[in-house]
């Protein structure tokens, strides 16, 4: 009797405990801890690998690590077109290369019904709403969208190579042999849902949406 009580109980248990690791990904810790993502993860663009730090937030989210570490900056798309051509062509075929229009002369029923889905009301345009801003721009509040020299803007609009790789001043700056200890390859739907939440994308399907949301660079011979 005791123990079938619980069991609803358990479940909904299991489901908070699930979505509290959903509203884990990133960087949304970054913009509520006001840390760098280096004061948790081992990579400074972040990723799987946490800290010591990092580890004691993951298990209690008081744990908030007393002070940040020196960590990556973002930089903006261009800067990364620079040396993958390919994959910043491929990325400007999926819809992430436009996702700032849809701020800025977007649909304004789909605007509507995202701002009712966020419970914000919007006054003005989207595109200088902070509420709208930070899942349609590179590293928003976090050094990156607004950047302080406008001539830059295009670079940390929409959502760019840093939106899923992380903050990338080191990885850019690092020797080639040091390179890929810099940036992260996102390889689980954790860092997508971190914007692709059930409220402003219920269709999201990790699968399915990595056909056309993530660039694929055709396979050369
Ligand atoms: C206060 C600590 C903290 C900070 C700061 C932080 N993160 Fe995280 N991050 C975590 C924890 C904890 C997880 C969840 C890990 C897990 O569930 O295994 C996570 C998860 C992630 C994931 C998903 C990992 C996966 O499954 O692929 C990514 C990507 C990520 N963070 C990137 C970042 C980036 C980029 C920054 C900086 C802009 C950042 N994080 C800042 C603690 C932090
Ligand atoms: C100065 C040239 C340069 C710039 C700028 C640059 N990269 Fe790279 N990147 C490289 C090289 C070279 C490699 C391959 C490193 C290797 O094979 O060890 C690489 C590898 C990568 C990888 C794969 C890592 C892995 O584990 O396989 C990713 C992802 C990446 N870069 C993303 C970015 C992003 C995002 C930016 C912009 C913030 C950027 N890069 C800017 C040169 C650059
Ligand atoms: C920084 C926030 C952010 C992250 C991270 C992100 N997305 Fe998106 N994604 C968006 C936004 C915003 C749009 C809408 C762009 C538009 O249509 O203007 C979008 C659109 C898409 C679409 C097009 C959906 C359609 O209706 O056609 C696909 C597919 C997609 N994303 C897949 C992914 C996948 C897979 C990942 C993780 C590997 C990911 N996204 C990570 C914000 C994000
Ligand atoms: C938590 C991240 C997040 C926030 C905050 C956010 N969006 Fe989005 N938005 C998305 C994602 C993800 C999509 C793609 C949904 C899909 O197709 O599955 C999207 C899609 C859209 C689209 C449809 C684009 C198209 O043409 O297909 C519009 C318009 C839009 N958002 C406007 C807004 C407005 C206005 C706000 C502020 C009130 C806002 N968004 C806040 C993540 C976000
Ligand atoms: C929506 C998330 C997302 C965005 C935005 C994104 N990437 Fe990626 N990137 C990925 C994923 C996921 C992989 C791993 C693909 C795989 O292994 O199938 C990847 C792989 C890579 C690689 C490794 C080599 C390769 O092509 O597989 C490089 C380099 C890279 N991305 C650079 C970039 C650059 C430069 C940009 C911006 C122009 C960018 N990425 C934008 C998700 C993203």
């Amino acid at each position: 009797m005791r123990v079938r009580h619980q069991l609803p109980r358990l479940a909904i248990i299991v489901l908070l405990l699930c979505s509290a690791s959903a509203a884990f990904a990133f960087p949304s810790i970054a913009r509520k801890t006001k840390l760098s993502c280096a004061t948790c993860h081992s990579k400074v663009s972040g990723g799987v690998d946490l800290t010591d730090a990092g580890k004691a937030y993951k298990a209690d989210n008081t744990k908030v690590p007393a002070a940040s570490v020196a960590g990556s900056d973002y930089v903006g798309s261009n800067k990364c077109k620079m040396c993958h051509m390919k994959q910043h062509k491929a990325w400007g075929d999926t819809k992430h290369s436009k996702a700032f229009a849809a701020l800025v002369s977007g649909d304004s029923t789909l605007q509507a019904t995202q701002a009712g889905a966020l419970g914000v009301k919007l006054t003005g345009s989207p595109a200088t709403n902070d509420a709208c801003l930070g899942c349609h721009t590179v590293g928003f509040k976090l050094g990156g969208y607004p950047p302080a020299d406008t001539t830059k803007t295009a670079s940390f609009v929409n959502v760019g190579c840093e939106m899923c790789h992380g903050p990338g001043s080191k990885h850019a700056a690092a020797e080639k042999a040091d390179k890929k200890t810099f940036i992260n390859i996102p390889t689980t739907d954790a860092m997508c849902k971190d914007c692709h939440t059930s409220a402003m994308s219920p269709k999201f399907a990790f699968e399915t949406y990595k056909k056309t949301g993530v660039h694929v660079i055709p396979a050369t011979p």
